[in-house]
């Protein structure tokens, strides 16, 4: 039987750059959630207005536990709805963060829609996935790692401290982008009736 250790976070925030330098570091499995979908066609169907897959949610977390209960070492598993992999399974769960203006900028560039880069920046702002594996795994096995301007090796080196040693640094609350972006006036960009890019 192994451990999972689970990478979550908005889309675009880099889990699968940083989860393939963990399964390296650690020789541990790699499953990518999208990409386990898709090829095992784990789906209930499709959100036409939303343009994305229905997930079966019960056949991704019985797939999860089968790969990680015939595993010997650790297992990463990363997505940015990782937070159904089954609560005993898990090691820790990291919860990585990206600036709003930082990750905005990085979907555009990658010819997102702008209402799929809105959608997802204000998922960020709210702090959806860090709430997600706070309800799933509760605060002591969740780290949060703040993304924001380091580049893949350093943020390795940061992540295997935060699964190793954890500590007030990883604790849920570190990132704060809410206060941060009304301090600077920033929020109408990303909840106005209009904004403005
Ligand atoms: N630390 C980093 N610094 C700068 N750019 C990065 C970093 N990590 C990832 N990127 C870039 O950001 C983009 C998204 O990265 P990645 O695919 O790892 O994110 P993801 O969280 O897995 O996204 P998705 O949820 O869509 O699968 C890629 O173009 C990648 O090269
Ligand atoms: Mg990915």
């Amino acid at each position: 039987m192994g451990k999972a250790i689970v990478v979550i976070g908005t889309p675009g925030v880099g889990k699968t750059t940083l989860s393939r330098l963990l399964a390296k570091h650690y020789q541990a499995r790699h499953i990518d959630l999208s990409s386990m979908v898709r090829e095992k066609e784990l789906i209930l169907g499709v959100d036409e207005e939303r343009d994305s897959l229905i997930v079966d949610e019960d056949r991704v977390a019985k797939a999860i536990e089968g790969i990680v209960a015939e595993h010997h070492g650790l297992v990463i598993v990363e997505g940015h709805f990782a937070d159904i992999t089954p609560r005993h399974l898990v090691k820790a769960a990291l919860v990585l963060r990206l600036h709003p203006l930082v990750l905005e900028k990085r979907l555009l560039s990658l010819g997102w829609s702008r209402r799929k880069v809105l959608e997802n920046v204000a998922s960020e702002i709210l702090d959806h996935c860090l709430i997600a594996a706070v309800e799933a795994y509760g605060e002591n096995l969740v780290r949060e790692v703040d993304a924001t301007g380091k580049s893949p090796e350093e943020l390795l080196k940061i992540a295997v401290e935060a699964i190793e040693k954890g500590g007030s640094n990883f604790r849920p609350g570190q990132v704060n982008w809410l206060a941060e972006l009304a301090q600077k006036k920033l929020l109408n960009r990303f909840f106005s009736e209009n904004p403005p890019i």
